[in-house]
């Protein structure tokens, strides 16, 4: 078995970004709604804004698609996991019928904006699967089944059959016709028809200040946009204000796709229920295997070899063709938050809190933001908006501010320490103690020496050193940087100041 390619930080997905098709914002422009992120959440509801009659302006830090939008599984469905029988518990039926029925509508309008726009993403229908590997997970497969029934889903019961894959299953919850996507082409895609007729899309053009007001003024280094309205679709909001912060956790997941040297990657989009989680898809004739997930900020271990042997344990294995992570915050209480960005706000919005469903959350978000922009009644907007009052879910909600508390004042972990850049070894990163305060110190390849603060410069936080994908991320809210400290993404704006330890 061999490896191919890789940088960790991008699909297999990734290669159809162009550079440079959208130019940087310059100078000012006025519109009726700024929307900032070019992710699916971001360019969906641009789209659909758009098609209201607005002028948009979607401004974008990197690329269109760049983000976790082009980084996942591609699965877009409203079979989920374990999410009605979690949201059923914590919420009761109703609320879980009103997920069902804003997913259902979200994989709808995925499919009918392909085929409306004639967009070549390579959608395909597929079974949606959650899958029990062994006895001992049945019962949570039979709670989901029940929930995702009484919250209007047409599931059915069986072991898989139609899921391909190659191992035997104990049981496992399926909803048909769901779909399979090129994540960043139907992005992309979409982002092609917002540009032009007085709309625009700019890219790298990272937003570093929201002035609130009438009107509102998002500005970059080098141009403002000038808005009636903003959208902030940024995946973590980047706005210090609203309490998000205190109420989402980032988790962060691995993908891997392999070349099979024989036999076939499953025909369905499958996800185990338990713990680890396993979710598999194919993607023309390569398997993709991801899981490994953990709050961001804490230890990866080896994600990538725990894929590939996990993929070698049941495929024939040539190569591992691709390697990628992201993450996505999920809420305190499991549900979305979509709406004003703080109560009763009718110029600023947000969405954000998909829990590693987000094409589908993502697209529901547009629909209800495009109706809060223009005024219409929508059904889910107090079930999804951000400033509800989840009583049932105040102790995870203490645990989550505890310990963003603790990472606040020092490192929870303890990173390992040195006392020279002389300790740290080639490939390696340490923290660095530097007379009186510490410097995070990666050495490269080549003997390179790349020293950082450690202060995330979010509300800091100290970072700590991912291994797996050569950064440094922030515990607390999720913001990750490079060696050499610049954002790898938010909520950060800033880089982390380099530091030249002796
Ligand atoms: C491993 C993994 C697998 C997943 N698999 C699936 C799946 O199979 N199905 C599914 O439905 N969901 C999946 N998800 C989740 C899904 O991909 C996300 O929920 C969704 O893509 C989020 O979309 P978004 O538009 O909110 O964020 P993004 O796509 O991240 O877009 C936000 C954009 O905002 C930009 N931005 C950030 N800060 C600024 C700034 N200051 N100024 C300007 N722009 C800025 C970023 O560059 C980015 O492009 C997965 C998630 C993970 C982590
Ligand atoms: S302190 Fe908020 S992301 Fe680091």
């Amino acid at each position: 078995m061999t490896e191919a390619t890789t940088t960790a930080r991008h699909s297999l997905w990734s290669e159809a970004i162009p550079h440079g098709r959208f130019p940087v914002l310059n100078g000012e422009t006025a519109v009726d709604v700024a929307v900032v992120g070019g992710g699916i959440a971001g360019i969906t509801t641009a789209l659909l804004l758009k098609r209201a009659g607005l002028r948009v302006v979607v401004v974008e830090a990197d690329r269109v698609g760049s983000g976790v939008s082009g980084n996942n599984t591609a699965k877009v469905t409203a079979l989920q996991s374990t999410v009605y029988s979690t949201i059923e518990r914590k919420h009761g039926a109703e609320a879980a019928a009103d997920y069902a029925n804003g997913n259902t509508a979200a994989v709808e309008r995925v499919a009918s904006l392909v085929s409306e726009l004639g967009l070549d993403c390579d959608l395909r229908r597929l079974p949606a699967y959650t899958f029990a590997f062994d006895e001992q997970d049945l019962p949570t497969i039979e709670d989901e089944a029940k929930a995702a029934v009484k919250a209007g889903l047409p599931v059915s019961r069986d072991r898989g059959e139609l899921m391909g894959v190659p191992f035997p299953v104990a049981g496992a919850v399926r909803l048909d016709d769901q779909l399979a996507i090129h994540p960043v082409k139907y992005v992309r895609g979409l982002a092609e028809v917002v540009d032009g007729d007085g709309s625009r899309v700019y890219e790298a053009s990272r937003v570093l200040r929201i002035e609130d007001g009438t009107p509102t003024r998002v500005h970059t280094d080098r141009g403002t946009v000038v808005a009636e309205r903003v959208v902030i679709a940024t995946h973590y909001p980047i706005l210090d204000r609203g309490l998000y912060f205190a109420r989402l956790e980032p988790m962060r997941s691995y993908c891997v796709a392999v070349r099979l040297a024989s036999g076939t990657p499953p025909t369905g989009l499958a996800i185990s229920a338990g713990s680890p989680t396993w979710s598999l898809a194919r993607s023309g004739d390569l398997l993709i295997v991801a899981g490994q997930g953990h709050p961001t900020g804490e230890s990866p271990g080896e994600p990538y070899d725990e894929l590939t042997k996990f993929a070698a344990e049941h495929w024939d294995v040539a190569e591992v063709t691709h390697r990628w992570s992201a993450q996505d915050p999920t809420s305190y209480d499991n549900l979305p938050m979509i709406g004003p960005y703080t109560p009763g706000s009718s110029t600023l919005y947000g969405a954000t809190g998909f829990m590693k469903w987000g094409l589908s959350n993502g697209t529901m978000a547009a629909e209800l933001l495009t109706d809060l922009v223009v005024g219409r009644e929508n059904p889910l907007a107090d079930r999804f908006s951000p400033h509800r009052l989840s009583l049932g879910s105040a102790p995870k909600l203490a645990k989550l501010n505890a310990k963003v508390a603790v990472d606040l004042v020092g490192d929870r972990l303890k990173s390992a320490e040195v006392d020279s850049v002389a300790d740290v070894p080639v490939g390696e990163a340490r923290v660095v103690r530097d007379g009186s305060g510490k410097a995070g110190v990666y050495r490269d390849e080549t003997g390179g020496v790349h020293g950082v603060s450690l202060r995330c410069t979010h509300l800091g936080c100290l970072v700590r050193f991912n291994s797996a994908e050569r950064s440094w991320d922030c515990p607390c809210h999720g913001s990750r940087f490079d060696v050499d400290g610049a954002v790898l993404e938010g909520p950060a704006t800033k880089p982390l100041p380099r530091r030249d330890p002796a």
